[in-house]
């Protein structure tokens, strides 16, 4: 994994997390729910901050990174895992605000899940210690964003929320 490349899925991950803002933002302003658009404006917010954190990332310094290479590592293994995992993230369709409530919940929890799986997949290949570290936090950051999407979606089975 040389440094191109690893700019190349760091653009990637980026165009995620703007993305994910879009989303909510659009989610948000189309809500006529007060509580839900509050819910998706903090959304929105987080996913703002992960851009500058996803950028900062890109930013650093990153001769020691590397995805596949390295001792104690299987190297075809790891890489494998690494590619598969990235192209789950590419592959995600990408969402509209243009939806029903209970419909954008639920694509958002898709989105989330799989934002949480690629962050995970990513802090496990990277080598680097101190990326390792930041790519898991990313990865409790949006796990924390499923399990709230999780309770939005069961209230709105429920009818709680819309
Ligand atoms: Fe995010
Ligand atoms: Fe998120």
């Amino acid at each position: 994994m040389n440094k191109k490349e690893f700019d190349e899925i760091m653009d990637m991950v980026i165009a995620a997390e703007v993305e994910s803002f879009e989303f909510y933002r659009d989610v948000a302003a189309k809500s006529a729910d007060e509580h839900v658009k509050k819910i998706f404006l903090q959304f929105a917010q987080d996913e703002q901050d992960h851009v500058a954190i996803t950028k900062n990332i890109k930013a650093m310094d990153l001769e020691t990174f590397s995805f596949c290479e390295g001792a104690g590592y299987k190297i075809a293994q790891m890489c494998i895992v690494g590619d598969y995992k990235i192209s789950e993230t590419v592959q995600m369709p990408k969402l509209s605000a243009d939806l029903n409530p209970v419909e954008a919940i639920a694509l958002a929890l898709k989105k989330e899940e799989a934002a949480m799986n690629a962050y995970s997949s990513l802090a496990e290949v990277a080598e680097d210690t101190e990326k390792k570290h930041v790519f898991a936090e990313l990865a409790k950051m949006e796990e924390a964003h499923k399990v709230k999407i999780e309770d939005l979606y069961t209230n709105a089975a429920f009818g709680e929320v819309w």
